[in-house]
């Protein structure tokens, strides 16, 4: 359920410190990413060494270190993660929190950050209890802070009452509730989705190559839109500069050809997206080698052969069939009366038509203007984000499956 989560845990000096261990498993268990910054305290209970073997990753603590405010920074490391979890969260860390000092790393990180932060209370139960910790917990909640525990029980020294941190598998649980959006959100559980993304690459020889300018914004948006609304979505991309989406499997490829494959190779899917600008055409025997430049020989001709339609071998009908197959029609004349005839010739069931003629700029860009072409028409949508026209498909989508979001069936 935290496939592709990204957790920044902060362990402080507590006894409770040796139960992060367990968590970092727990969590990665369930398919989260664990980075750690260990306190000087934390660091008198468990190594960075430890933290290090279990989560996989370097371990930060040192505030002034040379090496690690040019690689990552204190700011990136509060940004870099969907949450901050401080488990143990002991007293002082919850005072110095609640004041707003940044004297260590870790203070600096919580004051940093701009994603959620839960802490998970561990101490002495006259500490929890100390007026000034309520205080502390009071300000904190206030200001957003989400918790876990403190459960009752018996402590490290021989008291018993509430202070003993929650269990790893309780704070992992708390990490589900807080990072995943409940089923209601979720219209798309359960739905298997294959996304194409990107342009592809047909080499003409080991250093040239036939490709177009599709940054892969719109497609990838498309991958994260489904995967926010529930669905398992594979996302096929081709090159492209921008960063795979969290929670999404990403399989790169270069060629038409791979694209198909691995295409293909996602198995059952009940729907599929093509968002990717494809090279139709492909060299027909690329050169082993560099092809080489002689003096006063005309350019060297290159043949063409057809690349595979991955949109129309999708659509194509039978058993293996997704339920609704989505495609592109990128054009730069007569746009949706040739997306209409797209529809048809490709067999899909919808066809997102747009404008990519230079003057509108689509390619690259942060905004995109598309019409929705279906059996009952065509709407015209307004100009939107990339990031809104993939969640506004991928909601019309969930309608299609008969589940609408909550966005969709306010609208
Ligand atoms: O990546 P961005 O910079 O964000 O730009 C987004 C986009 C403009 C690339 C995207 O919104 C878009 O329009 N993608 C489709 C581009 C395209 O190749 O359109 P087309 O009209 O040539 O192809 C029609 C459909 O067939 C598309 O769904 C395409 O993915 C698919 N196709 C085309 C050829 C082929 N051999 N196989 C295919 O699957």
């Amino acid at each position: 359920m935290l496939k592709g989560k990204r957790i920044l845990l902060i362990v402080a000096g507590g006894i409770a410190a040796f139960k992060s261990l367990e968590l970092i498993r727990r969590l990665r268990e369930r398919g989260a990413s664990v980075r750690c910054v260990l306190t000087e305290s934390g660091a008198k209970f468990v190594t960075p060494l430890s933290l290090q073997a279990l989560s996989e990753d370097r371990v930060y603590s040192d505030m002034f270190s040379l090496t690690d405010e040019s690689e990552m920074g204190h700011i990136q490391l509060s940004r870099d993660a969907d949450l901050l979890v401080v488990a143990p969260a002991t007293a002082d860390i919850m005072a110095r929190m609640a004041s707003g000092m940044a004297d260590d790393l870790a203070a600096t990180v919580l004051l940093a950050t701009d994603k959620p932060v839960l802490a998970a209370p561990a101490m002495n139960v006259r500490m929890w209890t100390h007026a000034a910790t309520v205080a502390n917990v009071q300000t904190l909640k206030q200001r957003g802070v989400h918790f876990v525990g403190p459960n009752d029980g018996a402590m490290a020294c021989n008291e018993f009452g509430p202070g003993r941190m929650s269990e790893p598998s309780e704070i992992a649980d708390a990490i589900e509730g807080l990072l995943v959006p409940a089923a209601a959100e979720r219209p798309l559980a359960g739905k298997r989705a294959v996304v194409t993304s990107g342009p592809t690459r047909e080499a003409i020889d080991p250093v040239r190559y036939i490709s177009n300018h599709s940054s892969g914004k719109q497609g990838h948006a498309i991958a994260s839109a489904l995967a926010a609304l529930g669905a398992d979505v594979t996302l096929v991309s081709g090159p492209v500069a921008i960063a795979d989406p969290v929670g999404v499997a990403t399989v790169h490829v270069d060629s038409a050809d791979q694209m198909l494959a691995a295409c293909l190779a996602a198995g059952r899917i009940d729907l599929a997206v093509c968002a990717a600008a494809v090279a139709d055409w492909k060299a027909a025997r690329p050169a082993g080698s560099k092809i080489k430049k002689k003096a006063g020989a005309p350019p060297p001709g290159i043949e063409l052969a057809p690349n595979p339609d991955i949109l129309a071998t999708l659509s194509k009908p039978g058993p293996q069939r997704p339920a609704l197959v989505v495609g592109f029609a990128a054009e730069t004349e007569n746009l949706v009366a040739n997306a209409i005839d797209k529809r048809q010739r490709k067999g899909c069931d919808w066809i997102v038509a747009n404008d990519v003629s230079p003057a509108v700029g689509t390619f690259g860009s942060e905004r995109n203007t598309v019409h929705l072409v279906s059996a009952s028409g065509v709407e015209d949508w307004p100009t939107l984000t990339k990031g809104e026209v993939a969640m506004r498909l991928a909601g019309r989508i969930a309608l299609h499956f008969g589940l609408p979001p909550k966005a969709e069936a306010a609208e």
